[in-house]
């Protein structure tokens, strides 16, 4: 069964028990600002989750989401993505677990119970997956979500226990919070060869119950009317349903596979690595294309420096392999190859890709071919700098000169062990310190940022968040420096516009912040884009 035909399906059969079919919200999560990305088919539906908008009772959608928490896997593993889309049915308040288990096992199976002798009324609009090939798991603690399982005839084997790590979303809620709505979970599993937790079991769909607001006590308080979350990626479900072993040999990804490794010409892909590089320069492909068309440019900004990341991976990930073939940097850009395949399959139904194409492809050779240059020029450098290492009869390079690289030029890392192997094969890098660089420049930007991750952290700043600031104004009254955050009312934001009102923390700063009576400073920050005037200064601590 093709991918479109899944997505209709799933959204025809919830409409038929009343959901309202809602389309995909933008990756960038409108009304939603203490999120990168949307994660997940709920974010959009947050202010109903917390009872803020009360208009609908029940929703279905397929989601466009995004994840970069795990990228080192994607392309390795078969069923990581950083782009996916989410299958979802919701209700705020209306039905709970019962609904919630029944309906996903009619969907999933064609039947009203485990041993099949009931038929659903909807049979041809289901999957009709037989019953002894699913599994299920569900919260240690949930004895209701036990008993469902057991009334639909599942045998108590089939239903395996696990604690709050696997069991709860978000995931270890209970002990670690965040605060807010939460609840345990029951995921649904397929295996292939009817066993249970087999090494071939495949999560499909998980069914959040959504029944707590987690207290800032760590207590978990009912909630009056309860929601039911839930999410089932596409990708591994028309792996499923199209009886492949991993989600890129799917419709989803096949054709876009083929252009790539076409463009590298790899095809077809033998070895496991090149099938992985592939893999992974699909994938992010993808995402790109997804993200400009929803209006993520590369840059060095939060939101457009992760379309950047994933454009430069890719194009380093498919330079690898003409490098294992002896060809040297700069590569010639070719992700362009690919844009077409994306937009011939997702297309259909996101309209915005074919109108976005022409504008879409030059973004991506814009940055590609920029990358490649900078990858020429990388490539210089380490060349000198293992010369002069050699000269000297040293063997290590230095975690500095590594981070320098990828911080000022974006050289991946692992692309530098690479070019050190083939310049100076016996030299070793000093990873250990390039990551501790990596690491302390990391825990800098988290300050600066305003994005949490989670999904209902609240918007007010905490001293925390706040970056620190050095005073230098005992000795100068004039001092150049670095906007290290700017926040309107109660978030952090990345840019302001004339007119706006806005607080600025700045990396050194010779305003003297109002104190124990005497007047904060007043004066100007000329930028080379702007001019702000500084009508009072305060001490963080004051303020929040
Ligand atoms: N929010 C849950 C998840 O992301 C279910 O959709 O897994």
């Amino acid at each position: 069964m093709q991918s479109y035909e899944l997505r209709e399906r799933f959204l025809a059969f919830f409409k038929r028990h009343e959901h309202a079919i809602v389309p995909s919200d933008s990756l960038i999560p409108s009304g939603d600002p203490t999120v990168l990305f949307t994660s997940a088919g709920m974010n959009q539906f947050k202010d109903y989750f917390l009872g803020k908008r009360t208009d609908l009772a029940r929703a279905a959608s397929c989601q466009k989401c995004l994840r970069t928490g795990d990228l080192d896997n994607v392309g390795k593993s078969p069923s990581h993505h950083s782009f996916f889309e989410m299958l979802g049915n919701f209700s705020f308040g209306d039905y709970f677990k019962h609904e919630a288990i029944r309906w996903a096992w009619e969907f999933l199976t064609g039947t009203l119970d485990f041993a099949g002798t009931q038929t659903s009324p909807d049979r041809e609009a289901c999957l009709n997956l037989p019953g002894t090939k699913l599994w299920v798991s569900i919260y240690e603690e949930d004895e209701e979500a036990f008993t469902l399982w057991r009334e639909l005839g599942v045998p108590a084997e089939r239903i395996r226990r696990f604690g709050q790590a696997d069991n709860f979303w978000p995931a270890n809620a209970p002990t670690e919070g965040p605060n807010g709505p939460c609840g345990p979970c029951s995921e649904i599993y397929y295996d292939s060869d009817e066993k249970v937790a087999g090494p071939n079991s495949l999560e499909v769909w998980n069914l959040v119950f959504t029944q707590f607001d987690r207290q800032p006590d760590g207590s978990l308080k009912p909630l009056p009317k309860p929601n039911i979350d839930t999410g089932m990626g596409l990708e591994r479900l028309a792996r499923v349903m199209q009886h492949v072993e991993t989600d890129y040999e799917t419709d989803l990804f096949k054709g876009i596979v083929k252009r790539v490794a076409g463009a590298l010409s790899m095809w077809p892909i033998t070895a496991l690595r090149d099938k992985q590089s592939i893999y992974t320069v699909s994938d992010h492909v993808r995402a790109a294309v997804f993200l400009i068309a929803d209006g993520v440019l590369p840059s060095n900004e939060e939101r457009g420096y992760v379309t950047r990341m994933l454009i430069r991976r890719a194009h380093w990930h498919g330079g690898r392999l003409l490098w294992n073939r002896d060809e040297r940097p700069p590569f010639e850009p070719f992700l362009d190859e690919a844009i077409p395949a994306v937009v011939e399959i997702m297309g259909q139904t996101y309209r915005e890709l074919v109108q976005k194409q022409g504008f879409i492809r030059e973004a991506i050779r814009t940055e590609e071919k920029r990358f490649s240059e900078t990858l020429q020029s990388g490539n210089e450098r380490i060349q000198e700098e293992c010369a002069r290492l050699r000269d000297h009869n040293e063997k290590v390079l230095s975690g500095d000169f590594a981070f320098m690289l990828k911080d000022t030029f974006g050289f991946p890392f692992e692309l530098l062990a690479d070019v050190v192997k083939l310049y100076y094969p016996e030299c070793a890098i000093d990873e250990k310190r390039y990551r501790a660089l990596l690491e302390e420049q990391q825990e800098r930007s988290r300050a600066a940022s305003q994005f949490g991750g989670a999904v209902f952290t609240p918007t007010t700043l905490t001293l925390k968040d706040v970056p620190r600031s050095e005073f230098v104004g005992y000795d100068t009254l004039q001092a150049d420096t670095v906007v290290k955050g700017i926040w309107k009312q109660d978030g952090w934001v990345q840019s302001a516009r004339e007119g706006d009102e806005v607080g600025v923390v700045l990396e050194r700063s010779p305003f003297y912040g109002e104190s124990g009576g005497q007047v904060g400073d007043r004066g100007t920050i000329e930028a080379p884009h702007g001019r702000l005037d500084v009508l009072e200064t305060t001490w963080a601590d004051e303020l929040l």
